[in-house]
């Protein structure tokens, strides 16, 4: 984070801790006490800010924090934060020396990394904590259930691996109300364990659980439930809301932790008929108000959002004109009187009675809430509030 020059933030994002710490507790009640809690604080904690958002997870009881990255990893360790902390993307093997030295667990689905580790850990005197990676059917990161025996039987080899846990991830869960094949994923990661404990080879901590499995299907939760975008108090997606109903559970009480703000950096009368920003775009039909926004698609403020979406002023909504620059969208304000520059402009969050969502966002675009808040600049300031 750049400390800003002026006191004035341009914009910022308001981190509602007590949502935060709600949406934990939420998730708490719902795996019990037994199961561990791991916050998923990859991509910028989902853009809300790795830091702050660990630092409050950590607090509220999560157990666990998973990244993506050895950066991400080794930036909550120099941070002082002390728990479990588990790297779910790639280490590249000259990066697993860095891993094991600042103990960050590692996610492993390569014999090539297998292979690196006991001389890393030997020059270290560590050990390396591994959660081996199954393929169950996302075809993403996993080792094949054919080679799962064979891995482990060459982690063991090892005493200085300790073989600590055993994960996967679903690929249709969010996406469908049919669940079908999220339970059979389900079922082929029981097949695995139970073949590798045929074998005598018991790993103590299984996961395979994200957001939308653990507000569905408890059957998922084993030892440690993943959770990233419910945490920060957003739905999976409406197929899971609706999962929810369908199965008459209660569903979880979220709340939104993110606003995005920014102010007015100039106010002008636009005359009937002129085109505003860049391709002229938009045509004005009247005399119009038009409201000069410092933000734009540098900062996550999605080009497709041109001509489509609004903010809040004063909680009214105010409809975007024009292209998204860069650096700068306009609105029109006429019909909410009594605007001033530097007054504060609400881009995603509630302001009075209305709010604008990253779902709202995300429809606008064709994409998914998850996508919107990731991509909110780093550079810009979190507040918590
Ligand atoms: C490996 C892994 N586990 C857990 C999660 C958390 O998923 P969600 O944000 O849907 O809870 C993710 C997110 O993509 C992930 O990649």
């Amino acid at each position: 984070m750049t400390k800003p020059k002026s006191e004035k933030l341009l914009q910022w994002v308001e981190i509602d801790s007590s949502a935060l710490i709600h949406n934990i507790q939420q998730f708490r009640k719902l795996i019990g006490e037994k199961r561990q809690f791991l916050a998923m604080v990859k991509a910028n904690a989902y853009g809300h800010g790795i830091l702050e958002v660990s630092r409050i997870a950590v607090k509220a009881g999560a157990d666990w924090l998973g990244v993506h990255s050895l950066e991400e990893g080794i930036l909550l360790r120099e941070s002082g934060l002390t728990c479990p902390i588990l790297v779910v993307g790639y280490v590249p093997l000259d990066g697993l020396k860095d891993a094991v030295a600042h103990d960050l667990r590692l996610m492993v689905y390569n014999f090539e990394t297998l292979a690196q580790l006991p001389k890393i850990c030997r020059q270290l005197q560590k050990k390396a904590f591994l959660h081996v990676k199954v393929e169950t059917g996302t075809f993403r990161q996993g080792i094949r259930r054919e080679d799962a025996l064979s891995f482990m039987k060459q982690a063991l080899e090892h005493p200085e691996l300790v073989l600590e846990g055993i994960s996967s991830h679903f690929a249709n869960i969010e996406d469908t109300t049919d669940h079908t094949y999220a339970q059979s994923q389900l079922q082929n990661f029981k097949k695995i364990i139970q073949e590798l404990e045929k074998n005598n080879i018991e790993i103590p901590l299984k996961h395979m659980s994200c957001s939308a499995s653990a507000i569905l299907f408890p059957a998922t939760y084993f030892d440690i439930v993943r959770a990233g975008i419910s945490m920060y108090g957003l739905w999976p997606s409406k197929e899971t809301f609706l999962s929810c109903r369908l199965q008459e559970r209660e569903p979880l009480h979220l709340r939104p932790v993110l606003s995005w703000k920014t102010r007015i950096a100039q106010i002008k009368k636009v005359p009937k008929g002129s085109f505003i920003g860049y391709g002229c775009t938009y045509k004005v039909s009247r005399k119009t108000v038009l409201a000069v926004l410092p933000v734009g698609y540098y900062d996550g403020y999605d080009r497709r959002l041109s001509n489509s979406s609004y903010v809040l002023v004063k909680g009214k909504r105010a409809p975007l004109r024009g292209r998204v620059a860069m650096d700068f969208i306009m609105v029109d304000t006429t019909d909410i009187p009594g605007t001033s520059l530097e007054d504060e402009i609400v881009l995603l969050g509630k302001e009075g009675e209305d709010s604008i969502t990253a779902d709202d966002l995300a429809s606008l675009v064709g994409s998914i809430n998850y996508e919107i808040v990731s991509r909110i600049n780093p550079q810009i300031p979190r507040i918590i509030t």
